[in-house]
């Protein structure tokens, strides 16, 4: 599995460790930044995530900034992105399950790192559901086309 992750200033230290984790999993990561402390915008990383995942250089997305919020808000944005804003295990696998998400968004000042990884973990193991749940999505991508 090839995931891409980024962060702004709120969760760098969080990818950080996420990505250590994941590499060592075996798992392939693309990381789209930010690479230190300084303050950045959570848009920007967003964007770059989320344009990997709909151009399929990564499979899924994992995007965070402090709360989590805004990053997921800004991912959102790109259509075909479903993001989905986890604390909690049961919400990670379900955002795969019934949602399909192609993104999570985690808050870098909310989680404990042990925490966020079985987070992740729930979300990278899950596998989604079909049958009724994409009819559900389907009416969500219609949603999105009527907007244009
Ligand atoms: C940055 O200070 C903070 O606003 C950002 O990381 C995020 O929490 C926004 O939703």
């Amino acid at each position: 599995m090839k995931i891409g992750i980024g962060s702004d200033h709120g969760g760098y230290e969080l990818k950080e460790e996420l990505k250590k984790y994941m590499i060592e999993k075996g798992i392939e990561v693309v990381d789209f930044g930010t690479n230190d402390l300084s303050s950045v915008d959570y848009p920007d990383y967003a964007k770059l995530v989320a344009e990997a995942v709909i151009n399929k250089e990564v499979e899924r997305g994992v995007v965070i900034c402090g709360t989590g919020i805004g990053i997921s808000i800004a991912a959102n944005k790109i259509k075909g992105i479903r993001c989905a804003l986890c604390s909690d295990t049961y919400s990670a696998r379900m955002s795969m399950e019934h949602n399909n998400a192609n993104m999570i968004a985690l808050g870098g000042r909310v989680l404990g790192v042990d925490l966020a990884k079985e987070i992740l973990n729930a979300y990278l193991s899950a596998n989604f559901e079909g049958g009724r749940h994409l009819r559900r999505i389907e009416k969500i991508s219609a949603i999105e086309q009527s907007m244009l």
